[in-house]
């Protein structure tokens, strides 16, 4: 541990939605584990996630970690009163006037930069203007986007080469060019904003001063590990000449059951009933299902859901919305099934043995969770960059097999509903079987990896170890 002269300070600023929040909670840990002072900047409605958390290390002895909070001003931006996090501001207009408050927390970043003249400023992708703000006091900024490399090269490639515009339909497959692997997307798979003619303004701009501030940064802080995409990492840094640490998977950070269960925000089911349901089950027998926390399913892709799930004859633990209605699916699952409504302690149910497979929305936050608990996965993109990251999962790492998700979309339509017949076939094609087993053995093979990077000596531990040395003597 440092001297408290000569402590280094790391300020983060993760944008407020859980699946933004929480690994950079996790990143906040890692560092302070290392002797590094470190402060947590977020809102007064966010600010108990963090706080609870924080409390909890305190007592287990785990070196504590500072909050700030700045002020929110929801209903200057014609936001609902107390809506602080992207959660509560799904959809396209309320989406945008959510990012434009977000943008007002400037003026109290750079006070409290001012005042406190930390030593490095980690802020969300989402926040392109902390760049500036951190230049301002001499101060590097590093950012965070909670995506793998394979998707910030992937996203970079697009972004350079807009191979979107070969395609002749928008099902048409288009290749990702100059990638180390033969990658194929189709128009459909992104948001029209990208490759439509007159797309949403607002957008378009968003991106783009997310990429200047990118490209004027200090580096990229990455949640993943060298092994898991050493192609990538080469690639970033050689073939885009881009800085980046890799330092996760942040997740596996030391942590009580309890702990594990209570990430994010406080578990829907308490988790001494979860773990006795999932002790009852066999190894690899039961499929886990999970869409993310800002996933909305409609009633009839509920209902596929349901009716693939009962025709797999598999065991189960779907997470589900409080308000979705499943009729009388549930009773009838009894005993087979177990249904979370709400907030599921999903590390804890990852990591038992009797967890055969993961049917995810490919979020990089689960995606990377599902990796460190060496589970096959069944890939169902929705939005953001889930579809790269399925395609991480399926071509590259080959761990996973996807359930055949055509469209990206916020608010999924009827037309792209996926039939009970696709959602039986992967859950069978996942469990059952030699490639099955060949999927499990690979995914074994990269939680093995995932834990050894952490570990002292391992490839995420050294990483941070330079960056902390980096930033060091930067500062004297
Ligand atoms: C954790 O402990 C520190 C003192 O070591 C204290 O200042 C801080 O308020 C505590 N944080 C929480 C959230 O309880
Ligand atoms: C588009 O297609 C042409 C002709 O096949 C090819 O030369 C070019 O590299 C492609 N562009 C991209 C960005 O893939
Ligand atoms: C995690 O904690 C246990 C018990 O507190 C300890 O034995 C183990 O070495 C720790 N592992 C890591 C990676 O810190
Ligand atoms: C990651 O985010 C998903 C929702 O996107 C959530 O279900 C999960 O619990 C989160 N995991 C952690 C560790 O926060």
């Amino acid at each position: 541990m440092d001297d408290k002269s000569q402590q280094l300070h790391i300020v983060l600023f993760p944008f407020m939605a859980h699946g933004h929040m929480i690994p950079t909670l996790d990143i906040a840990r890692l560092f302070a584990a290392r002797g590094v002072k470190t402060t947590l900047i977020t809102t007064p409605r966010n600010a108990p996630t963090f706080l609870t958390a924080i409390e909890k290390g305190n007592k287990s002895g785990a070196p504590t970690i500072n909050v700030e909070v700045f002020n929110f001003q929801a209903q200057s931006f014609g936001l609902p009163e107390g809506c602080e996090n992207l959660e509560q501001a799904l959809g396209p207009g309320i989406r945008d006037r959510f990012f434009k408050a977000a943008a007002m927390l400037r003026d109290q970043l750079e006070h409290f930069l001012e005042k406190t003249r930390p030593n490095c400023l980690v802020a969300d992708m989402f926040f392109p203007w902390a760049t500036d703000s951190a230049a301002k006091f001499n101060i590097p900024r590093l950012v965070f986007h909670g995506h793998c490399l394979f998707a910030l090269c992937a996203l970079e490639i697009i972004r350079l080469h807009e191979p979107y515009n070969n395609a002749s339909s928008d099902e048409e497959p288009f290749l990702l060019p100059h990638l180390p692997h033969e990658i194929e997307l189709t128009r459909l798979q992104f948001s029209e904003e990208l490759w439509k003619n007159g797309g949403d303004s607002d957008y378009k701009e968003r991106s783009k001063a997310i990429k200047e501030s990118e490209l004027k940064c200090y580096g990229v802080l990455v949640n993943s590990f060298y092994e898991l995409e050493p192609d990538y990492a080469e690639y970033f840094r050689k073939d885009l000449g881009r800085r980046a640490w890799n330092i996760g998977p942040v997740s596996l950070y030391n942590r009580s059951n309890e702990e594990k269960a209570q990430r994010g925000k406080q578990a829907s089911i308490d988790e001494h009933e979860c773990l006795k349901w999932l002790n009852s089950k066999k190894p690899n027998s039961v499929i886990y299902i999970c869409f993310g926390s800002t996933m909305h399913m409609i009633p009839s892709q509920l209902n596929e859901i349901a009716m693939g799930l009962e025709a797999s004859g598999k065991d189960f633990i779907w997470v589900v919305r409080n308000e979705d209605d499943l009729g009388e699916f549930e009773q009838r699952m009894e005993g087979k099934g177990l249904i979370i409504r709400g907030w599921a302690p999903q590390v804890l149910i990852l990591e038992h043995e009797v967890i055969g497979a993961f049917v995810t929305h490919c979020g990089w936050n689960s995606t990377i969770e599902g990796i460190a608990a060496g589970v096959p996965m069944v890939t169902w993109p929705v939005f953001a960059e889930q579809f790269l990251n399925e395609k991480l999962i399926t071509r590259v790492l080959r761990i996973g097999i996807p359930v055949g998700a055509k469209k990206w979309d916020c608010k999924p339509s009827e037309e792209y509903v996926v039939k009970k017949n696709d959602i039986e076939k992967a859950l069978r094609e996942v469990m059952e079987g030699n490639e099955a087993e060949e999927r499990r053995t690979r995914a074994k093979e990269y939680k093995e990896m995932a834990w050894k990077a952490l570990q002292e000596g391992g490839s995420s531990y050294s990483d941070l170890s330079a960056l902390i040395d980096e930033l060091r003597g930067l500062s004297t």
